[in-house]
């Protein structure tokens, strides 16, 4: 059996930190990973480009039933150590939003920047590798593993999780960080998708289906959590940034309310047209501030709530029907009835309880040895980078430590 001091379970964004960091410190590494390549999640990131960081990061970006528990490592590692380290590999990269950091080029040269730092680190990579039982011992651990047809053991000092959360099952993701988690008595916060399109009902869909397609800037709500970001109507529901990151936040039975025409006074914008200009329809009028189909779909569900041609001239509308006009175009109510789920989400919800682990080194407070990181721990980022520069900052945290 090989022995080594540190075995890291997943070769993802935090796992490659983590084996880059421990074989600088002179540690022997082996990273394992069951998918054919290191870092597939990165490799499709950001549209293929890699939103690798985000300029703003802070602990506000991060929900979790701690939100204090990504304080220590975020500052530890920080969005400037990971810009530092993608200048120095000569990756040129832009702002593309909201400090959002995107490679000019390709995903694939993060991927191959994690790569060479492995190699330089002596941390040995193999992909393609099943791993079966992992078990507790005097000193460590021994984890079972299996390529192609062969079987191995190897075992270890610090066996470090980093196998994510199940979103995206086809790219290889798995629950098996918890199942590991539950194994040794820990506790799993419930997992559920995040940064996920929103689903309607059969009957909201019959009415906005003709929508799929429109998209546009917009503040989306649920309780007191508000994004203004672009939205977009899809043909099973709500997608685009801001639908994504308010999904970290909604919960089935929950309304969500939608601001079509952030920042601008869509009452006061509808009496000037009333008085400039009365002879045209109200139609015309918001199609100029709102898509067409959406401002056409908006004056026939007015319509059908009053007769048919009650929301016509705008000559005839009082300020009572304005005030509901402007009430539909600021305040638009509507219920999900769910989520896309894990076959599309970003991220994950829940994980590895964060009470369970050790802010400093994300060593298991109860398994002396083990070590949690990334995405499978209960810390979720916004949309915009964050989750990588967590799966960064947590892998850099236990690499100074396995
Ligand atoms: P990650 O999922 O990256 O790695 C886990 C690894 O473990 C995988 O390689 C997997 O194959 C392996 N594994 C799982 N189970 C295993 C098992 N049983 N045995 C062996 N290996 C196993 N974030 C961001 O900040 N900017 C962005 O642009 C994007 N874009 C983006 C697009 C899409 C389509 C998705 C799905 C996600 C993003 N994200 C993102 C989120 C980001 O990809 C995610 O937060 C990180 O990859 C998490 O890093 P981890 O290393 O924790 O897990």
């Amino acid at each position: 059996m090989t022995s080594y001091d540190v075995i890291i379970l997943g070769a993802g964004a935090a796992g490659l930190m983590a084996a880059i960091e421990a074989g600088k410190r002179g540690r022997s590494v082996l990273l394992l990973d069951h998918a054919k390549a290191a870092g597939e999640k990165i490799r499709i990131s950001g549209g293929g480009r890699c939103n690798f960081t985000n300029l703003h990061t802070a602990p506000a970006n991060f929900l979790s039933q701690n939100p204090r528990f990504c304080v220590s490592a975020l500052k530890r590692y920080t969005q400037r150590d990971f810009i530092g380290l993608v200048e120095s590999h000569g990756i040129a990269y832009h702002e593309k939003t909201l400090g959002q950091l995107f490679c000019d080029g390709s995903s694939k040269q993060i991927v191959g920047l994690l790569l060479e730092e492995c190699s330089r680190a002596g941390v040995e990579l193999r992909v393609r590798t099943r791993v079966g039982r992992v078990e507790r011992l005097d000193d460590g651990f021994s984890v079972a593993v299996e390529r192609d047809e062969a079987r191995d053991k190897f075992i270890c000092h610090s066996l470090v999780i980093a196998t994510g959360g199940p979103s995206i099952p086809k790219m290889g993701a798995t629950g098996f960080g918890y199942d590991l988690a539950r194994k040794f008595g820990m506790k799993v916060v419930e997992p559920s998708a995040a940064l996920v399109p929103l689903t309607f009902d059969e009957t909201t869909l019959r009415k906005l289906k003709h929508l799929a397609g429109v998209s546009l800037d917009a503040v989306v709500s649920c309780g007191k959590t508000s994004f203004a970001e672009a939205l977009l109507f899809t043909h099973r529901g709500l997608s685009g940034p801001a639908i994504l990151q308010i999904s970290s936040y909604w919960h089935p039975g929950r309304e969500i309310s939608v601001d079509l025409l952030p920042q601008r006074d869509a009452f006061a914008i509808l009496k000037q047209a009333r008085s400039e200009r009365p002879k045209q329809e109200l139609k015309s009028i918001l199609s100029e501030l709102l898509p067409r189909r959406l401002a056409l779909h908006i004056v026939e569900s007015l319509e059908e709530e009053e007769t048919p041609g009650a929301f016509g001239r705008m000559a005839d509308l009082s300020d009572k029907k304005l005030r509901r006009v402007a009430v539909a175009v600021k305040d638009w109510r509507i219920m999900p009835q769910g989520t896309e789920g894990f076959r599309t989400a970003e991220v994950t919800l829940g994980g590895v309880d964060t009470n369970e682990l050790s802010s400093k080194t994300f060593e298991a407070k109860k398994v002396p040895g083990l070590y949690f990181i990334g995405e499978v721990i209960d810390v979720t980022g916004h949309l915009g980078g964050f989750n990588f520069q967590w799966a960064w900052a947590s892998g850099f945290a236990a690499g100074q430590y396995v």
